[in-house]
């Protein structure tokens, strides 16, 4: 008898971030802090529930009369909201074509799958560094994939310059850029007002499309803020795509919710597009999960839930940008300028940090500090009261 099929599988190394999570859980040491994994914990170092949620979803429990399947491009009402809610009330509604996704990774592949029935030959070029997950969820849709410069990891702020001088030379008309629209992972590093400004018409110029992934709305600067660059793009650019997320600002994780949307030349093509996201969903999953949007749509519609939400998103954003206020001070006071600098001028849960895998390590053995070997970590990991022991052990690795 010849070898079994499954024979022919080899091991893969277990995600580096997931070991990580798994070997914090195990630290016994008292001051041990996880600045791992990108979700947002609170002061007590939970992954809360929102309150908001929680009532949208005893509202639903009572409710919901049926699970037959939603169709396969999700809830109307709510790509609707999501719209609004993301573009504002300046959109061209009817050029755009959109279909609820299993999460922002789900959107992120429906968008790609998307280019790869427009255009076969596309390179979709990234950030260096951007999402790890990025590469493996757009590559795998048959897309070329490259990187454009990003993040200089001496100024810890984007390398604007280089990155348009670099898409000028290299990339050809038809191909599409991945921005993030804020709060960057995992560099925390975000456009400034006048570099979307500068960068948006030179991507209509050189007839590049934008494919803006919107993985964090509201845990940056604010609402109007963190959407600055995504409106500017759908007012000015011909075409575009967005992929966002709820699992980060509605704290949805598990429950795979989010929006992938697409602008394009006219209403026809924006026919034809929706036609194609029913599609290429129901070869992939077939139809979408659809508690978490449900949930969504619950807040959203709803004038007190959506407002008691916003009070809560404002907090979430509060703590993170009071931590990177407190850890910057501890760096500056302890010696550490220039990264000081950087912590309070980034965005969102994430940032890299000037520090090597050997020095990683050493935070992890020595200091039971747990941020990855690329020195990415997540601010909502730490709390008021050992931030200023966070920044004596970089400090001491650093030295
Ligand atoms: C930049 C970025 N995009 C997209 C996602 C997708 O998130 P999810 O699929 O959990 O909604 C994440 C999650 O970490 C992210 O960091």
């Amino acid at each position: 008898m010849g070898a079994a099929m499954f024979d022919n599988l080899t091991a893969l190394p277990p995600d580096a971030i997931i070991a990580m999570m798994q070997q914090a859980k195990l630290d016994t040491r008292a001051h041990k802090i996880d600045l791992g994994v990108g979700v947002y914990k609170d002061g007590s170092g939970a992954v809360p529930i929102m309150r908001a949620v929680k009532t949208a979803e005893d509202i639903i429990l009572g409710e919901e009369m049926s699970k037959s399947y939603v169709g396969t491009t999700g809830r109307v009402e709510f790509r609707r909201l999501m719209l609004d809610m993301i573009l504002g009330d300046q959109f061209d509604a009817p050029r755009i074509a959109s279909s609820q996704a299993a999460g922002g990774s789900g959107a992120l592949r429906l968008g790609a799958e998307l280019i790869k029935s427009a255009a076969p030959d596309a390179t979709v070029w990234v950030s260096d560094p951007t999402w790890a997950n990025h590469i493996p969820l757009i590559g795998s849709a048959g897309l070329l994939m490259d990187k454009y410069p990003y993040y200089n990891r001496d100024t810890l702020g984007v390398e604007f310059d280089a990155m348009l001088e670099h898409l000028d030379r290299h990339a050809k008309p038809g191909d599409v850029v991945l921005l993030h629209g804020c709060c960057h992972n995992p560099t925390g590093a975000d456009f400034s007002e006048d570099q979307w400004d500068r960068l948006v018409p030179f991507l209509v110029e050189r007839k590049l499309t934008p494919f803006v992934d919107l993985a964090y709305f509201g845990l940056g600067r604010g609402l109007g803020e963190d959407a600055y660059g995504l409106r500017l793009v759908f007012e000015r650019a011909p075409e575009a795509l967005v992929a966002a997320s709820c699992s980060k600002n509605f704290g949805l994780y598990k429950e795979r919710v989010g929006l992938i949307a697409v602008l394009c030349r006219d209403e026809a093509t924006a026919r034809i597009a929706q036609t194609q996201f029913g599609a290429i969903q129901r070869k992939l999953i077939s139809m979408p999960p659809d508690h978490g949007a449900q949930v969504v749509e619950r807040i959203l519609g709803s004038g007190e839930l959506k407002r008691i939400w916003l009070d809560e998103l404002t907090e979430m954003r509060g703590r993170m940008r009071n931590l990177r206020v407190l850890l910057s001070e501890a760096l500056d006071v302890q010696g550490g300028a220039h990264i000081a600098r950087a912590v309070a001028d980034q965005n969102g849960m994430f940032s890299t940090l000037p520090v090597s895998p050997a020095q990683a390590e050493a935070l992890r053995n020595d200091h039971a500090i747990y941020i990855t070997n690329s020195g990415r970590i997540n601010i909502a990991g730490a709390n008021a009261s050992n931030i200023p022991n966070l920044a004596s052990a970089l400090l001491d690795v650093l030295s």
